[in-house]
C-alpha cells in the first residue's frame, strides 16, 4: 500500500515538502535561541541566582548589621571593628544611650518610674536601631550588642539556618515572589533571635518546631543549659543534641545580643515600646508582646551569636549593679571565654593574628647554622642567646623617670 502511494507522488512534490520541512525546523530553532537573548539583553530572568548564598556577604544576607556599644566602650568597639574585619563582616555602629539624658517628655506614654536610667538607655539604644531601620532601603537589619562571639564558620551557619527558613515547615503564609528572589532568610517573621541568652517555647505548643542538623553546634556540655532543657522540650534526647539546631516560634528570649527584624518588625516594636507605651525592659517587653501575639518571630536553638566573657567589671555596662570592689576584669581577653560555639572566633582571631618575626628568622635560618657560616666566612658576629627579647626596665626609661 505505502510503496504505491509513494510511487504516484513527484519527485518536485517531495522536494517541496522537504524543503519547507527543513524551513519550519530552521525557524523554529531561531525564535527558541533568541527569545532568551532578549531577556538577558533586557536584564531580568535567566540570571538565576540562590539568596541563600548570600549570607556568605560581608552583611551575612541581612541589609545591614548594626552593632550597639556605649560610647565610652571603646575598648569594645576596637573587639568589635577588629573582630568584624578579620571575619570579613561590615558592622556599622549604633552608639548606646545614657538612660540618664533622656527627657521626661520623650519617655513613652505612662512608662512607670523603675523604667530608668541603664534599662531606659538600652531601650532607647534598640528604639534608635528600629528607627534606622525604618529609614533605610532595605528588607532585613541585624541587631548585635558589642560583646559577641561567634564560629569562625558563621557564614556557614547562616546559610544553613536561611535554607532552613526558605524551605520552612512551621511557616503560616505562603512565599511571595520577592522572598523566592531575593531574600536569604524569607521575610515571614518580624524578628529573628540568634543571639538570646535563655529562651523558651510556647509550653502549649511544643510541636511548633523544626530540627536540622548542623555540624557546627558543638557538643552538650558546652551548650548553655537553657537551650539544653529547649532541645530537650522539642523532642531530643540527650545524646542527640550536638550537631542540631531547632527552629522555634519565639517566646520568651530574654537578652538582646543578637537578633534580626524586617521593616514590618520595626514598626511593630516602634508602636509597641514606644508609640503605645513601654511598661519593662526591652527584651521582656518583646518577650510579653510576643506571647499576647503582637509581635511574631522565630528563635534559633542554640543561637550562632554568644557572649564573650572575661569575668569582672568589664562584663557588664550596667554600672548601677556593680559592685565597686568587683576587680575590671578577671580572665582578659587573651583568656576570655564564649558558650554554645564550637570554635570561637576571638580565640581563632588571636591566633592568627598574633604572629613571632623572630622564630621564623629563626625557621628560615637557624643561629646555630648561621653561626657556623659567619665563623666560615671569616666574620666575627656577635650571637646573644634568646631570652633577652624580654622587656625589662632597660637603661632609658631609669634615665626617662630621672629626667620627669
Ligand atoms: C548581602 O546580601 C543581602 C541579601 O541579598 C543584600 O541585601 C546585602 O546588600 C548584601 N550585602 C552586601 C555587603 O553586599
Amino acid at each position: 500500500m505505502n510503496m504505491k502511494i509513494m510511487s504516484k507522488v513527484s519527485p518536485a512534490a517531495v522536494r517541496i515538502v522537504i524543503v519547507s520541512l527543513l524551513a519550519i525546523i530552521l525557524l523554529s530553532f531561531t525564535i527558541d535561541h533568541v527569545r532568551p537573548l532578549s531577556s538577558i539583553r533586557s536584564g531580568t530572568a535567566l540570571i538565576s541566582s540562590d539568596p541563600s548564598q548570600d549570607t556568605h556577604n560581608a552583611t551575612l544576607g541581612f541589609g545591614e548589621i548594626v552593632y550597639l556599644s556605649m560610647p565610652r566602650r571603646s575598648d569594645r568597639q576596637d573587639s568589635m571593628s577588629l573582630l568584624a574585619s578579620w571575619a570579613g563582616i561590615k558592622l556599622n555602629l549604633i552608639p548606646g544611650v545614657d538612660g540618664f539624658t533622656i527627657d521626661k517628655e520623650a519617655k513613652p506614654d505612662n512608662t512607670p518610674d523603675i523604667i530608668g536610667g541603664s534599662v531606659l538607655g538600652c531601650w532607647r539604644a534598640h528604639a534608635n536601631a528600629w528607627r534606622h531601620m525604618l529609614e533605610a532601603d532595605y528588607d532585613t537589619l541585624l541587631i548585635l550588642e558589642d560583646d559577641i562571639d561567634f564560629d569562625v564558620n558563621i557564614k556557614t551557619v547562616m546559610e544553613r539556618f536561611s535554607k532552613q527558613l526558605r524551605n520552612n515547615p512551621l511557616r503560616l503564609t505562603p512565599y511571595t515572589d520577592h522572598e523566592i528572589r531575593t531574600a536569604p532568610y524569607a521575610l515571614d517573621w518580624d524578628m529573628l533571635f540568634v543571639g538570646q541568652c535563655i529562651d523558651g517555647i510556647n509550653p502549649h505548643r511544643p510541636d511548633i518546631a523544626h530540627v536540622y542538623e548542623d555540624d557546627t553546634v558543638p557538643p552538650v556540655d558546652m551548650i548553655k543549659s537553657d537551650f539544653v532543657r529547649l532541645l530537650a522540650q522539642v523532642g531530643l534526647q540527650e545524646d542527640e543534641i550536638a550537631g542540631k539546631r531547632s527552629i522555634t516560634p519565639t517566646w520568651k528570649p530574654t537578652c538582646t545580643m543578637g537578633y534580626a527584624i524586617t521593616k514590618r518588625g520595626a514598626q511593630r516594636m516602634l508602636l509597641h515600646m514606644s508609640y503605645l507605651g513601654l511598661n519593662h525592659p526591652v527584651d521582656i517587653e518583646i518577650a510579653e508582646h510576643t506571647q499576647l501575639g503582637e509581635l511574631f518571630g522565630y528563635n534559633l536553638t542554640p543561637p550562632p551569636f554568644s557572649a564573650w566573657r572575661v569575668g569582672g567589671k568589664k562584663d557588664s555596662d550596667n554600672k548601677a549593679n556593680q559592685d565597686p570592689n568587683e576587680p575590671m576584669s578577671t580572665a582578659g581577653n587573651r583568656n576570655g571565654d564564649s558558650l554554645n560555639i564550637r570554635v570561637s572566633a576571638r580565640k581563632a582571631m588571636v591566633h592568627d593574628l598574633t604572629f613571632d618575626t623572630w622564630e621564623a628568622y629563626e625557621k628560615k635560618w637557624p643561629v646555630a647554622q648561621r653561626k657556623a657560616e659567619s665563623k666560615a666566612k671569616g666574620l666575627n658576629l656577635d650571637f646573644k642567646p634568646r631570652p633577652d627579647l624580654e622587656w625589662k626596665d632597660d637603661e632609658e626609661d631609669k634615665e626617662d623617670k630621672e629626667d620627669d
